[in-house]
């Protein structure tokens, strides 16, 4: 399969996407220029599928690693848990030249990419996502964090990773409902940046549950397309807060749920949704609300909000990083592919609110 360049000014990378790459890990990382020790940042779940081929892998390759394992669950992407991992760094005395492999889905990467950018100001670290939305998402540029009580990825930093190595087959033991919320971000590329992917999934949505060649092609594209938006805007000065689509809504939904209750995906797909009827609304696009709403039913993917007053889910976005003044800042759809930034009044909002929460 492929490999895919994330091009930055500084400190560029692959991703490789290949079936059966996990066992090459080690020797992939020593070609990278990193040897001796190995901190493997995992979870029970994941690391007991994976940890003991990804463990040979290190050691066969001359590298010797250890296990830091953190337990399963959004609720633990702390900074008492990255603190937990910090101590295990320190009693290791793992240094500045050893590499940090993240194993598992987005709460293992972000927390494990949080941490190799703070311990000793920074050691490099390696992502080996194992969840589709990780996959094609957040194992790709350099956002790392850990919740705050009052919100998500509050506490983090912007650091990239040395490597991607996405290894398709490991999706074979991903539940259903995680690949579905991974499909939501998928679909995000179509609505955000390429038409013709977006009928592209549109044309498969069948096939994308499963794995095969069709969710294989549809990493690589996500990817090709999420290494080019961040190759342009890698600090989020503008542009890559397009990758933002149906977030703003999302993680109001998430913290109003409480952490765990959705898939960060599957509150993306839903704000992704209301993203789109509010573009629709604004006279932006009036055929983006159906059209991805038929795609997300295809997919078998949720897309209805929970019941929630309209005043917190304001307040919920309020906290949001996009909030400027009274207004908040909405990534809104003006055709198929292409997105722009628009700030919409608050009140217009809880009238969207209460319009789309009645509906
Ligand atoms: P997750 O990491 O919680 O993984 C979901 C579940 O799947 C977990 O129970 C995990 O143990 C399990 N799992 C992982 N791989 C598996 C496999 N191959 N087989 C069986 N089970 C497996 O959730 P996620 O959806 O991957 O990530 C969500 C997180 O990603 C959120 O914290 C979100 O904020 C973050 N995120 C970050 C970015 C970014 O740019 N940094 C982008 C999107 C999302
Ligand atoms: N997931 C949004 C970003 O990486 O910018």
């Amino acid at each position: 399969m492929g490999t895919i360049r994330v091009e930055l000014k500084e400190r560029s990378y692959d991703i490789h996407v290949d079936r059966g790459i996990l066992k090459d890990v080690g020797r992939l990382v020593r070609d990278l220029g990193l040897k001796g020790r190995a901190a493997v940042i995992t979870n029970p779940t994941v690391g007991g599928l994976y940890g003991g081929a990804v463990a040979d892998s290190l050691a066969s390759a001359g590298l010797s690693p250890f296990f830091i394992t953190v337990p399963d669950g959004e609720e633990y992407k702390s900074i008492e848990e990255a603190s937990k991992i910090y101590d295990a760094l320190i009693s290791e005395r793992f240094e500045r030249s050893s590499p940090i492999i993240a194993l598992g889905g987005g709460v293992i990467g972000d927390m494990a990419g949080f941490v190799a950018a703070t311990y000793l100001r920074g050691v490099p670290y390696i992502q080996v996502p194992t969840t589709l939305l990780s996959q094609v998402d957040s194992s790709v540029g350099g956002k790392t964090a850990v919740n705050h009580p009052k919100g998500k990825n509050l506490i983090g930093a912007f650091y990239q990773p040395r490597a991607v190595f996405i290894d398709p087959d490991v999706l074979k033991t991903l539940p259903e409902r995680e690949v579905k919320a991974g499909l939501a971000e998928v679909v995000k590329y179509g609505v955000i940046w390429d038409p013709d992917f977006f009928y592209y999934l549109e044309e498969n949505a069948s096939k994308l549950i499963k794995p095969g060649p069709e969710i294989e092609r549809a990493i690589e594209a996500s990817c090709r397309i999420k290494a080019e938006v961040v190759g342009l805007d890698e600090k989020e000065e503008g542009l890559r807060s397009i990758l933002n689509f149906g977030h703003t809504f999302g993680h109001a939904i998430e913290a109003l749920a409480g952490y765990g209750a959705y898939r960060h995906g599957e509150a993306v797909a839903i704000g992704m949704c209301m993203a789109a009827r509010l573009s629709g609304r604004l006279g932006l696009c009036r055929e983006c609300g159906p059209r991805l709403e038929g795609l997300l039913k295809a997919l078998g993917i949720p897309f209805s909000p929970p019941a929630m007053p309209p005043a917190d889910f304001l307040e919920a976005m309020r906290l949001d990083k996009k909030v400027v003044g009274k207004r908040i800042r909405f990534v809104l759809a003006i055709e198929l592919g292409k997105v722009v930034l628009q700030e919409v009044q608050e009140e217009d909002i809880l009238g969207f609110l209460e319009s789309y929460t009645r509906a």
